[in-house]
């Protein structure tokens, strides 16, 4: 079977969905392909820090009600070290600050809107390849119920997270990969119990890295710096309450709220960027360009300021026969991305233990940690790039 369309969008995530809606805003039609099911995309737990950036946008396009109501503002987050908890403001030092809604509930809010629009939006897809990606009608391939489809597009759009087929389409000579992985991952946690804190706490220990996240007054999601081979069979429930209680102690006697583990996993770390992020009639966005490590919760807020670029440029040449947006799309991305891609480094540098590290690396850490939480100047940049930079970025 043969179908057509304007933009052909390689994966649901939060970039290709909220392309296909952006898109669809402008009058431009687009078809969505995700390998995986509508029950799968829903529940898979992710991100939850949304820049200030990503909250308007999504507001913006009206489809932040259910965000506005069930989301939490937060106006700073606690970096601790030593025993003591340091608050970082964000409205007084960057005027604005970030949203914790899960990535999961934005997916139900995108895929319920899209579907409600008249789609096109393809569940459980098979087989994705790409052809004809350098000439004017890029073709993808896949199968969908068994029935093999062509879809013929003007742009293919690569949303499809980290192991991308639409970068894998890309010549090896015309692209450069730039990467870092990390010797350590992280556990992460949901649990049933209250908040043991208003706010985020980011922990340094000699112990390792901890962090207490939350999302909802009944459902708090926590981490621990671990092993990235850890097996997680080996870490009880006991186990994991003990150390988040021994790597975020401090001198007022904080205590960690707990109750039932309902979910345990060990999360990879590492640092990637693919330029140029278009080949052809190919345009990457989101975990297919760049991945971040999680420390800085930038990989979902990426995705978003990418897309919103690309929507912008296929609008441009569609709606005003303009494509210099699409020409520039890369090194427009790219600049933002970079920076971005300093804050996680920077962030995850600064509050992991290195297994290399010597007595001397750590009181580097400590230096900066305490610089960085009496300095306001080094307050206000953690503050801004934590809330989000501007999506024009120079
Ligand atoms: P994705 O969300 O990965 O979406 C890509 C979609 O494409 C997926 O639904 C996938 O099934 C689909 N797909 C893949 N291949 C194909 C194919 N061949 N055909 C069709 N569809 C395909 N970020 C944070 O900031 N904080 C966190 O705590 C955090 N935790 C994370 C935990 C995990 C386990 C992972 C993997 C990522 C985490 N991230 C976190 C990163 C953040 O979730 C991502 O940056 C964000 O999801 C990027 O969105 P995306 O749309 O680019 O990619
Ligand atoms: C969460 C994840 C992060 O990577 C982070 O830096 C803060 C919070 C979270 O899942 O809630």
């Amino acid at each position: 079977m043969n179908m057509r369309t304007r933009v052909g969008i390689i994966g649901a995530g939060p970039a290709g969905l909220l392309l296909s809606l952006l898109l669809s805003r402008e009058g431009i039609d687009s078809v969505v392909l995700e390998n995986r099911s509508r029950e799968e995309i829903e529940s898979t737990i992710r991100a939850a820090v949304l820049e200030q950036g990503t909250v308007n946008l999504i507001t913006e396009m009206g489809l932040g009600e259910r965000m506005q109501r069930e989301g939490f503002v937060h106006d700073g987050i606690e970096l601790r070290f030593n025993g003591y908890g340091h608050r970082i403001d964000f409205p007084a030092l960057a005027g604005r600050s970030i949203m914790i809604y899960p990535q999961h509930e934005i997916i139900k809010d995108l895929v319920t809107t899209r579907l409600a629009e008249g789609g096109p939006l393809f569940f459980n897809v098979k087989d994705v390849h790409l052809s004809d990606v350098t000439s004017e009608q890029p073709v993808i391939h896949f199968s969908h119920e068994n029935k093999p489809i062509e879809l013929h597009c003007d742009f293919i759009a690569g949303c499809d997270g980290s192991h991308s087929v639409a970068r894998n389409s890309i010549p090896a000579d015309v692209q450069r990969v730039f990467s870092r992985s990390y010797p350590f991952g992280w556990l992460g946690i949901l649990i049933q119990a209250p908040p043991s804190s208003s706010e985020l706490i980011y922990s340094y220990h000699e112990r390792g890295f901890a962090l207490i996240s939350t999302r909802s007054m009944e459902i708090q999601r926590m981490y621990l710096q671990c092993d990235p081979q850890d097996d997680i069979a080996r870490w009880s429930d006991e186990m994991i309450l003990e150390e988040l209680q021994m790597r975020l102690t401090s001198k007022d006697a904080w205590k960690l709220l707990t109750g039932p583990i309902i979910q345990k996993s060990i999360l990879g770390m590492r640092s990637m960027v693919v330029e140029p992020m278009q080949y052809g009639r190919i345009f990457l966005a989101g975990d297919a360009a760049h991945i971040v490590p999680p420390t800085g919760a930038k990989g979902l807020n990426l995705a978003v300021a990418d897309v919103r670029h690309l929507a912008r440029a296929l609008t441009a040449f569609y709606n005003k026969s303009q494509s210099e947006l699409l020409e520039a799309y890369s090194a427009t991305c790219l600049r933002r991305v970079w920076r971005t891609e300093y804050f996680s480094w920077w962030m995850t540098s600064m509050l992991h233990r290195f297994p290399e590290d010597d007595a001397f690396q750590q009181h580097m850490q400590l230096a900066q940690l305490t610089y960085t939480v009496n300095s306001k100047a080094a307050a206000t940049s953690l503050a801004e790039s934590y809330t989000g930079l501007p999506f024009d970025f120079d």
